[in-house]
């Protein structure tokens, strides 16, 4: 009987396994409880000797259970730590990663070309009081070349800027009448425009403005020759073209030279060999003397261009529209970018 019982005990591989041998030995009905039970009708003689052997073969019994019972739970919190452990060997998994919006990623590589050229970065509100929108531009009340902006206005006085340029006036105001100023200045910018393939009554500019003693028009065409070899390519020229604005005398349309056909002439250039990109000039010294320069002393250039413009050039883009329609499958384009 012990070694039957001791044998099972070796082969209960679970803890209910055991749990099964220790009923079917040490309970009421097992033979261990029948043979102490019947003891009764031993006679005197005999029931000490059985008694001790039956007494040794149930702590036997209950002995090996209870090694059994610790060995097959040190077994079971081994398995459940190699179960829980990290093979920190494996590769990791993959996060997915977003993209920048083309639009961040074309402002932030404009961006680090002028704080490379010693423009800092400043900005202003897009709720614009008229007078920084228009008449410190030299646009007074009235005057026709607001019809090219055509603007959202809150109140009389209130509107959502229509260009970055109020920006210029602003900042040359905190300079209270001192340079350098050398600051470009990315933001939003709206217009009362219908929407279609090349308009956006919501789109970005960013503007740029050099203000200093002695500051020429041939600083201005190095600024942007410089700025448009590192943002479009080396090989890339760039070409002026009388232009007008109310705040810069002379102004200018700057073209870059078209990458795609050098100059021979293709759908994206127009077959004209050169691309329009941005407006620029010499700042009008009406403007200089309202925000405070002394314009004897002082003259400085400004620039605007569009960041849609800049990014549908550079990657090809025939809709300003997939800028604002968040279409993953539009952005997920820009992942190395
Ligand atoms: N603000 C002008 C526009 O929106 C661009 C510009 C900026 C032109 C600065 C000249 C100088 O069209």
């Amino acid at each position: 009987l012990k070694l039957e019982a001791l044998s099972q005990i070796k082969n209960a591989s679970t803890k209910k396994e055991l749990q099964e041998v220790r009923i079917s030995y040490l309970g009421k009905k097992g033979p261990i409880t029948e043979v102490l039970r019947g003891m009764g009708k031993l006679s005197a003689e005999e029931r000490p000797l059985i008694g001790q052997v039956v007494n040794v073969v149930r702590d036997t019994i209950k002995e090996e259970i209870e090694q059994k019972e610790q060995k097959l739970e040190e077994l079971e919190v081994e398995a459940k730590l190699a179960s829980e452990s990290i093979d920190v060997t494996l590769p990791g998994r993959p996060i997915q990663i977003g993209a920048k919006h083309p639009l961040t990623a074309v402002i932030e590589e404009v961006e680090d070309a002028f704080i490379g050229l010693g423009f800092s970065v400043a900005q202003g509100p897009e709720v614009e009081i008229d007078y920084y929108n228009f008449e410190a531009l030299n646009l007074p009340k009235n005057h026709p070349a607001r019809d090219m902006q055509d603007s959202f206005y809150f109140t009389e006085e209130l509107l959502l800027r229509t260009q970055t340029s109020p920006v210029q006036a602003r900042t040359m105001e905190q300079h209270q009448g001192k340079g350098p100023v050398k600051i470009i200045c990315p933001g939003k910018v709206f217009r009362r425009d219908d929407d279609d393939a090349t308009h956006s009554h919501q789109f970005m500019q960013i503007e740029g403005l050099f203000v200093d003693e002695n500051v020429r028009m041939s600083d201005l065409k190095g600024v942007l020759d410089a700025f448009v070899k590192q943002f479009f390519g080396a090989d890339r020229e760039i070409r002026l073209r009388p232009s007008f604005f109310p705040f810069t005398e002379p102004s200018v349309e700057v073209d870059v030279s078209c990458g795609i056909c050098k100059g021979q002439g293709c759908r994206i250039c127009k077959h004209t060999g050169w691309i329009e990109v941005l407006g620029a000039g010499m700042v009008h010294p009406r403007v200089l003397e309202m925000s405070g320069f002394d314009s004897s002393k002082y003259s400085g250039f400004a620039f605007g261009m569009g960041v849609e413009r800049l990014a549908m050039l550079k990657h090809d883009i025939d809709d300003i529209r997939h800028f604002y329609t968040n279409d993953m499958r539009f952005l997920a384009q820009f992942k190395r970018v």
